[in-house]
C-alpha cells in the first residue's frame, strides 16, 4: 500500500491549479442517468471516487467515454441493470446518489445501504423518507434499499436535519416526478447549486437552489448537455491552509473566493495576507506564525466540516489556544490522536477540541483514517520537524487529485513511497 513521505520544514511559495469539486462531479455523474441523450461532463478531477462512481454506472450500462482533455461523455441508452452492489457502495457513500435519479426514470432501483467516510453514524433515511413522500415503494432487506415505483409525484419535503447529498437525491428524483416538489430546510451548498444548473441545462424547472427553499416543477424528460464542473473549495481551502502553516505564501488558481467566504475569513484571522482575483486566491503569511483561531462547523455558508481536520492541524502550530466545534458529524476528531503523536497538544470533550499551539511538531509515522484526516496529516508533517509517513493514503485518493504532485510544486518535499 502507497505511503506519503514528507520532510518538514519547506516555507510553500508558488501557484497551484485547483481541480473540479468532486462532491459536485459525483451527484453530476449521477444525474447522468436522468439524461435522454448524450452528455459530457468537464473539468472533472482524477480521484477514485470519480472511477467508483463511473465503475457504477458502467455495470448498470451506461456507457462512458473518457477523454483526458473533454471531460467524460455518458450514454445511458444501453441501461439493463438498476443496482448499485455493496461491493462498490461500501467504499463510497455518495453512490446513494443513483437512487433518486433511477427511482425517477425507470421506476425501480435496488441500492446497498452505504459505508464510505468511517466518520460517525451517516444515516440516509431523509433520502428515503422523501422519495416515500413522492410515492416510492421502498423497503430495506438484507442491506439494500429496495424501491419501485410509477411516475413519481411532487410533494412538500420538510427536511428534519439539513444533508447535501440527501437534497441532491430528492431534488434529481422531482425533476422528473409529476407536479411540484418543495423542498424545506434544503442544503445551500454550492455543490447543490452546481447540480442545479445542470440538471436545468439538461431541461429541469428549478427555482432557489442555494436558498434553503427549492422549488421543482418536474418535465416528462431531460436532455443531455455539456457541462463543466465547479472548482473544488476544499482542495483550494486545503491548498491555502498548506501556505499558511508553513508561513509561506501560495496562490490557488482556477477557483474563485465567494464559495470559501468563511474559509477566508478564518484564514485572515491567522494573520494571513488574502488577496483575492476573478479566479484565484492568493495567500501570504509573510514568515510568520498563524494565530489560533476558533471555529465551529455547520453547514454552508457557515464554515465546513470538511475543513475541520486541516483547521485543527493548523491551530496545532498555532501561537495561542483555539477551541473547535465540530456540529455536522459525530465522531470526526480521529485525526486528533495522530496530531498528539507528532507532538500536538489537543484535548477533546464530546463535540469540542482545545488545540493548544506548540512551536513545533515532531515528524512520526501516522495512519490517515478518512478522506479530511489524511489532509490534515500531510499539513501537519509539511511543518514538522524531520520525516512524517503517512499511511493508508487510498482515503486521500478518494478526494484530492495529485496532492503530492501539487505540493512538490508548491516547494514541500513530499513524495510517494511503494509498501
Ligand atoms: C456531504 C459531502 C461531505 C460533507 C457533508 C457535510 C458529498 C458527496 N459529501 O456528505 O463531503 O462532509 O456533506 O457537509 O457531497 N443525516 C441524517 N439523515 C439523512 C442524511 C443525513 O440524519 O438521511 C445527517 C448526517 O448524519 C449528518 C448530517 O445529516 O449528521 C449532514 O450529513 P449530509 O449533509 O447528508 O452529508 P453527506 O451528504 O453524506
Amino acid at each position: 500500500m502507497d505511503k506519503l513521505l514528507i520532510y518538514g520544514g519547506a516555507r510553500l511559495d508558488g501557484e497551484v491549479r485547483i481541480s473540479g469539486a468532486k462532491n459536485a462531479v459525483l451527484p453530476i455523474l449521477a444525474a447522468t442517468l436522468l439524461a435522454d441523450g448524450p452528455m459530457r461532463v468537464a473539468n472533472v478531477p482524477h480521484l477514485h471516487d470519480v472511477t467508483t462512481m463511473m465503475e457504477l454506472l458502467g455495470r448498470m450500462g451506461v456507457s462512458l467515454t473518457v477523454d483526458e482533455r473533454m471531460g467524460i461523455e455518458t450514454d445511458t441508452k444501453g441501461i439493463h441493470t438498476l443496482r448499485a452492489a455493496y461491493e462498490l457502495v461500501k467504499t463510497m457513500r455518495a453512490s446513494i446518489l443513483v437512487l433518486g435519479p433511477l427511482v425517477a426514470r425507470f421506476g425501480e432501483a435496488e441500492v446497498s445501504l452505504p459505508g464510505g467516510c468511517a466518520i460517525g453514524s451517516r444515516p440516509v433515511n431523509l433520502h428515503v423518507d422523501g422519495l416515500r413522500a413522492m410515492g416510492a415503494d421502498i423497503t430495506v432487506e438484507g442491506g439494500y434499499i429496495r424501491a419501485k415505483a410509477g411516475r413519481l409525484h411532487g410533494a412538500r419535503l420538510v427536511l428534519d436535519v439539513i444533508t447535501v447529498t440527501g437534497t441532491e437525491n430528492l431534488m434529481m428524483a422531482a425533476v422528473l416526478a409529476e407536479g411540484r416538489t418543495i423542498i424545506e430546510n434544503a442544503a445551500r451548498e454550492p455543490e447543490v447549486v452546481d447540480l442545479a444548473n445542470c440538471l436545468i441545462a439538461m431541461g429541469a424547472n428549478i427555482e432557489g437552489a442555494g436558498t434553503d427553499t427549492i422549488t421543482i416543477h418536474g418535465v416528462e424528460r431531460l436532455n443531455g448537455c455539456d457541462y463543466d464542473i465547479l472548482p473544488d473549495r476544499i482542495e483550494t481551502g486545503t491548498f491555502l491552509v498548506a501556505g499558511a502553516i508553513s508561513g509561506g505564501r501560495v496562490r490557488v488558481k482556477r477557483t474563485y473566493a465567494s464559495i470559501v467566504d468563511s474559509v477566508l475569513q478564518k484564514l485572515r484571522a491567522t494573520g494571513a495576507e488574502v488577496r483575492v482575483g476573478e479566479d484565484w486566491i492568493e495567500l501570504d503569511m509573510h514568515g510568520e506564525r498563524p494565530r489560533a483561531v476558533d471555529l465551529q462547523t455547520a453547514p454552508y455558508p457557515a464554515f465546513p466540516t470538511d475543513m475541520q481536520a486541516q483547521f485543527t492541524a493548523l491551530n496545532a502550530v498555532a501561537d495561542g489556544v483555539a477551541s473547535i466545534t465540530e456540529t455536522v458529524f459525530e465522531n470526526r476528531f480521529m485525526h486528533v490522536q495522530e496530531l498528539q503523536r507528532m507532538g500536538a497538544s489537543i484535548q477533546v470533550n464530546g463535540n469540542t477540541a482545545i488545540v493548544r499551539g506548540v512551536p513545533e511538531l515532531t515528524g512520526a509515522p501516522v495512519m490517515a483514517t478518512d478522506l479530511r484526516a489524511s489532509a490534515s496529516l500531510i499539513l501537519a508533517g509539511l511543518v514538522a520537524k524531520g520525516e512524517t509517513l503517512v499511511d493508508r493514503i487510498y482515503h486521500i485518493d478518494r478526494g484530492y487529485e495529485c496532492i503530492e504532485e501539487k505540493l512538490a510544486q508548491l516547494g514541500a518535499r513530499i513524495r510517494r513511497v511503494a509498501g
